[in-house]
């Protein structure tokens, strides 16, 4: 618990690699859910990672972070514009929250510039591609061992 760090990502980003390269690049998500690993193996954390295209699914297992996790980094994808239940489960959660862009949400539609996670979350990253997953994992061990 002290040092496991949840990674969830949202809807859509199982396809990460193929849709829509020119925006979300061509690395998969399971390359970056073990790149995250190696990564967290360095810092002294350890990592769970999770995607899901279903909102619910998403909201149970942060619920399920509260008992197991010292912290979450969440992709929410279109359900950062979205989900007021995201920003309410992730305010039952204790530990940091970090939120992760792979795209700069600012630079798209204005449908995109709000996201409810923000409010809850420590800190947002958003325009690094995926390397935005290990910046916020290297934030994730500052705020932890702080
Ligand atoms: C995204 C940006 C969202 O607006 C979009 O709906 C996504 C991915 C990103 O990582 O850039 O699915 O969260």
């Amino acid at each position: 618990m002290a040092n496991l760090i949840t990674i969830l990502n949202g809807p859509n980003l199982n396809l990460l690699g193929q849709r829509e390269p020119e925006k979300y690049g061509t690395t998969t998500l399971a390359e970056v859910e073990s790149q995250c690993a190696a990564l967290a193996g360095e810092l002294g954390l350890a990592t769970e990672a999770f995607q899901s295209n279903h909102e619910g699914a998403l909201l149970d297992r942060i619920h399920a972070a509260r008992e197991t996790s010292a912290g979450i980094i969440i992709n929410p994808a279109a359900y950062s514009h979205t989900s007021v239940a995201l920003f309410d489960a992730l305010s039952s959660f204790e530990g940091p929250v970090l939120e992760v862009h792979i795209s700069n949400i600012h630079r798209r539609e204005a449908f995109r510039h709000h996201s409810y996670v923000s409010a809850r979350a420590e800190g947002v990253i958003a325009g690094f591609g995926t390397e935005g997953y290990l910046l916020a994992l290297r934030r994730m061990a500052s705020l932890l061992s702080a």
